[in-house]
C-alpha cells in the first residue's frame, strides 16, 4: 500500500487525470490530491474528494492546516505532478512557490523521494523553449518526466503534448519501484 500525492494544473486531461485516484484507491492506496486553482476549473473539489476520500488541498493558508504543505511530503512515499501544465513546470523549474501545489513541491524536492512530472499540453506550448529549458532544469535537478504521448490534442491539433493513457502511466510508475 503506498501513499501518493497527486498534484493537478490547470490542464482539459484533469478529467482523464482522475483515472488514477480511481485505480490507486481501488488497490488500497492512499492519495492526497492537491489541485490548483486552474485545476479547479477543469474538475470540481467533489470529484477529486469523493475519489480520494481527503479533503483536496487547493490553499496554502487554509485555517487549522497551515503547514500541509511541509507535512504531505513527509507523509508520501511519492509526489506525482499530473496534468502538469506549461506554466507550472515553468514555475517550478524558476522555484516560483505562490500557491499550494508549487509550493508544496519545493518543499518536497530535497527529501529524495521519487518525483515525476506528467506532462499534457499543446505541442506547440510543449515545444516552446521555455518549457524545453524548464523540463531540462527538472530532469537535471534528478526529476523523472514521463514522456508525452503523440496523436490527437484536446484543441483539435496533433503532435506531442498529450497526456499519456492512465494504464500507461501505472505501468511507467511501476517500472520505476
Ligand atoms: C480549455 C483550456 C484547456 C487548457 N489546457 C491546458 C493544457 O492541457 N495544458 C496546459 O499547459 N495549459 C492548458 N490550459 C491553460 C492553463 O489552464 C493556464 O495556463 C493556467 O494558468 C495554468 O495554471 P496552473 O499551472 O497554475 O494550473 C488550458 C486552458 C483552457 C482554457
Amino acid at each position: 500500500m503506498k501513499k501518493h500525492v497527486l498534484m493537478m494544473s490547470g490542464s482539459i486531461a484533469c478529467a482523464k487525470a482522475t483515472g488514477l485516484i480511481s485505480e490507486w484507491v481501488k488497490k488500497g492506496d492512499e492519495v492526497q490530491v492537491i489541485a490548483s486553482q486552474a485545476a479547479l476549473q477543469f474538475i470540481g473539489e467533489a470529484t477529486l474528494e469523493g475519489l480520494s476520500q481527503k479533503p483536496v488541498m487547493t490553499d496554502t493558508f487554509e485555517k487549522g492546516d497551515m503547514m500541509a504543505h511541509i507535512h504531505v511530503s513527509r507523509w508520501a512515499d511519492d509526489i506525482i505532478l499530473c496534468p502538469a501544465t506549461a506554466n507550472t513546470i515553468n514555475k517550478l523549474a524558476a522555484g516560483i512557490a505562490d500557491d499550494v501545489l508549487t509550493t508544496s513541491w519545493v518543499a518536497a524536492h530535497g527529501l529524495g523521494k521519487p518525483m515525476l512530472v506528467i506532462p499534457a499540453m499543446n505541442s506547440m506550448m510543449w515545444k516552446y523553449p521555455a518549457t524545453q529549458e524548464a523540463i531540462k532544469k527538472l530532469v537535471a535537478w534528478g526529476i523523472d518526466v514521463m514522456p508525452t504521448a503523440e496523436g490527437d490534442l484536446a484543441c483539435g491539433e496533433q503532435g506531442a503534448g498529450r497526456l499519456p493513457e492512465v494504464v500507461d502511466i501505472l505501468a511507467y510508475l511501476d517500472s520505476k519501484t
